[in-house]
């Protein structure tokens, strides 16, 4: 009698195996191999889906994400997850914007030092100190904030829709928190007035004019991506500038003979493993609190149920409208 064998699920899809192996060195992927397959098979039995953000490593991000993205995808997204987990592979910010559009799932971050240099340089008593300094003026949020101050705002935006989401308001001014170059950014671009807050990312910051006007006379000819988190003079002396999806979308479907991707480390890295036709020249500017996030962790995280995000629900009832009438917007756009 035939017997009829079981089908066995490769635990590590070939495509995904492919892409490893093009940014990771053997030794190392051998190590991270064993992980990413218990990690498979610890998701299928807790019933959780990984969100990974742009930032993360290849092996987190190619090797164990299953919805990837910039912070706008990642927030909408999170918003549909029928799982009964999701484990965020990206910072608390996000982890909190996950719980709150989404109060239904369990929500879990690896690391509880997962933090971001922009969501601490506000607080919600200030978001309503600013408020009594500029009475009737509407507060627009970028996301990477705690949702104890997004439920102060009136709407989020992150760094793809920023202008849109202002021009939304139908407003001379708005107040624009928290970061200042994001800010300044969008005064640039539209006729609204700005009234910025001072924070900033750590690791945006860092990068200056020089280092861009560096990049064209080492690589001439080549077509050069910023961050809107990086200062003015940086956006000025760029070609293009976008949100983490914005510049893989360019990569993806322009298909530049070189570019250079001014903002984290590991998105060349994630981008140079799907595209490899472009050459991308990558400044190893690395943040300290996406790299919290690790295979080691998003197993135990797995394993134990840590770290669970939960978030007041009065907070999150107020946070949350403010995320949804960001995405209402994105949703006009389109129609
Ligand atoms: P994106 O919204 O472009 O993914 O950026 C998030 C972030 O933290 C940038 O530093
Ligand atoms: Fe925050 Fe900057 Fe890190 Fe993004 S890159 S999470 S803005 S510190």
């Amino acid at each position: 009698m035939a017997v009829t064998q079981p089908a066995v699920i490769p635990a590590i899809p070939e495509a995904t195996l492919r892409r490893l192996e093009q940014v990771i060195p053997p030794v190392e992927l051998a190590l991270h191999l064993p992980l990413i397959e218990e990690i498979q098979r610890l998701k299928r039995e807790v019933g959780a889906v990984v969100l990974a953000h742009n930032y993360q490593t290849p092996e987190v991000f190619h090797g164990v994400g299953d919805i990837r993205g910039d912070s706008l995808a990642l927030a909408v997204e999170a918003g549909r997850v029928e799982a009964p987990v999701i484990v965020m592979a990206g910072v608390h910010f996000m982890a909190e914007t996950a719980a709150l559009m989404n109060p239904e799932r369990t929500v879990l971050i690896p690391s509880l030092e997962a933090g971001c240099s922009l969501a601490e340089s506000i607080t919600a008593e200030q978001v309503r100190e600013l408020r009594r300094e500029h009475p009737g003026v509407p507060v627009v949020t970028y996301v990477n904030t705690s949702a104890a101050v997004k439920a102060e705002s009136d709407i989020c935006c992150t760094s793809a829709n920023a202008v849109e989401v202002v021009e939304s308001l139908g407003v001379p001014r708005v107040l624009m928190i928290p970061d200042r170059w994001l800010a300044r950014w969008v005064a640039a671009n539209t006729e609204v007035e700005i009234v910025a807050w001072d924070g900033s990312c750590v690791v945006h910051e860092r990068f200056t004019a020089a280092d861009v006007a560096a990049y064209r006379t080492q690589f001439p000819g080549i077509v050069v991506l910023a961050h809107p988190e990086c200062p003015s003079g940086v956006l000025e002396a760029a070609d293009v500038v976008g949100s983490t999806s914005a510049m893989v979308r360019f990569v993806r479907e322009r298909r530049a003979e070189r570019v250079a991707l001014i903002t984290e480390c590991s998105m060349a890295d994630n981008v140079a493993a799907e595209v490899r036709d472009v050459e991308i020249v990558r400044p190893c500017t690395v943040c300290p609190y996406m790299k919290e996030i690790t295979l080691e962790g998003i197993r135990d995280a797995l394993r134990e149920g840590r770290h669970r995000v939960e978030v007041d629900p009065e907070v999150a009832a107020r946070a949350r409208r403010a995320v949804e009438r960001m995405v209402a917007v994105g949703r006009g756009r389109r129609g």
